[in-house]
């Protein structure tokens, strides 16, 4: 298939994107773009390719802005029931930390995760991995965290690995069996974190083993905060992980500051997610780190929290910063990584090109692909969007709709 005709191709083309070199975005002029099998042969004018390809069956992008699909780094996709009450509670005065203290929060959703059959939970996350694909999210990570027993977190698991199979929304797992201490752990942090070291992880590798041999282990995370896993916590379930040769990530500085990121640094994890209430001297850390930054502005923005990543030191630093939804029934229950960069560009003040790199090839990397996702070059799978405006801008000016007018993802068109 050839697709001509757009308005600008935005390529991304080349390594992630790493502090002030944030958003080269490789503009194609009239571009076209060549694919075979669902992945890209080759990037040019629409001049070029229609004269050196004149047989090729051709999609017409009419003018319209082609861009490779987003790549949503952190997603807490599987999950059954819903928060809203909470969210009242919220804007009566509570905050997240107090309603987590008394027993809500992850909790409530863990009570309806563990009592959800299969098929109900694969259900109600189909819904929001569709409603992702339709705003352009070709590839997202999503984790586990709502099961906190192994039965329920391989369900959350097996759910994931049945989406992913199913497409067209391609999913990158990852377990978060350390997002909370259960109610059943509790003031018994320690033994929770002993059960995740000693018997979760590696009884999840096992049953890897068995259930997706021919796939890459999935991340370990770790909420690591106040109320949840404080520094040595965190430091025993990534080094377990580590040593089972999971790849790593970190949920760091939402709320208050622990030293997460500096760990998480220090045992190379893939990202440091959230990172709001950073220290000066974490933030050249992570400058010189390959270990990438996830932004996660709908988060404080669902919490009405005026505190947001320091995307501007972080890109002065050199850091790696990439955007991603946070999608979660808690703090923002948010599919579209279009709200997400026109967010950032308002409360991380990043230009509409930094935010889309961000979100792109950046966020690609945040996963451990950007080999193969995120840009638009020869050799990497097929996944784009033909937006319905001209102009890539709109996708941060504009908020609230869907500028995503067709998806292609691994070569095949939708809707079809
Ligand atoms: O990334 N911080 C921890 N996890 C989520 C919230 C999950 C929830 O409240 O259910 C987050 O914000
Ligand atoms: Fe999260």
């Amino acid at each position: 298939m050839l697709i001509h005709s757009a308005s600008q191709l935005i390529t991304l083309a080349g390594a992630p994107q790493r502090g002030r070199e944030l958003g080269r975005l490789g503009i194609i002029p009239n571009g076209a773009i060549l694919i075979h099998a669902g992945m890209i042969v080759e990037i040019g004018t629409t001049l070029n390719l229609l004269n050196k390809y004149p047989d090729e069956e051709r999609l017409d992008a009419d003018g319209m802005a082609v861009l490779p699909g987003f790549v949503d780094a952190h997603t807490h996709l599987v999950w059954a029931g819903d928060r809203a009450a909470e969210f009242e509670m919220r804007l009566q005065g509570k905050s997240y930390m107090e309603i987590m203290a008394a027993g809500g929060g992850i909790a409530s959703t863990v009570k309806a995760t563990r009592s959800a059959d299969h098929e109900s939970l694969l259900h109600e996350t189909r819904a929001r991995a569709r409603a992702m694909f339709a705003s352009g999210t070709t590839t997202a990570e999503a984790k586990t965290g709502y099961g906190l027993e192994l039965k329920t977190e391989l369900s959350q698991m097996d759910v994931l690995l049945q989406l992913d199979h199913e497409g067209p929304l391609e999913v990158v797992p990852t377990f978060l069996g350390a997002h909370a201490i259960p109610t059943e752990f509790a003031r018994r942090e320690d033994a929770y974190t002993k059960l995740v070291c000693a018997e979760m992880l590696p009884a999840l590798k096992e049953w890897w083993s068995r259930k997706a041999a021919n796939k890459p282990l999935p991340f370990v995370d770790v909420f690591c905060e106040k109320g949840a896993f404080n520094l040595e916590q965190t430091r025993q379930v990534l080094t377990a992980a580590k040593a089972l040769g999971y790849p790593l990530k970190a949920h760091v500085d939402e709320f208050e500051n622990l030293g997460g990121a500096s760990l998480a640094c220090e045992l190379g994890a893939a990202s440091v997610d959230h990172v709001v209430k950073t220290s000066a001297a974490e933030i050249q850390l992570l400058g010189k780190s390959d270990t990438a930054v996830v932004s996660l502005p709908c988060t404080p923005f669902g919490l009405s929290d005026p505190h947001y990543t320091p995307a501007k030191d972080l890109l002065s630093a050199d850091a790696i910063l990439a955007l991603a939804t946070d999608l979660n029934p808690g703090t923002a229950w948010c599919e579209s990584m279009q709200f997400a960069i026109a967010l950032a560009c308002r409360y991380l003040q990043l230009t509409p090109a930094q935010a889309l790199a961000a979100a792109t090839i950046n966020s690609a990397y945040a996963i451990g692909r950007s080999a193969t996702i995120g840009s638009l070059e020869a050799g990497k799978q097929a996944d784009l969007l033909i937006l319905s405006v001209e102009d890539y801008r709109h996708l941060a000016y504009r908020f609230g709709g869907n500028l995503v007018g067709k998806v292609i993802k691994k070569g095949s068109l939708y809707p079809q």
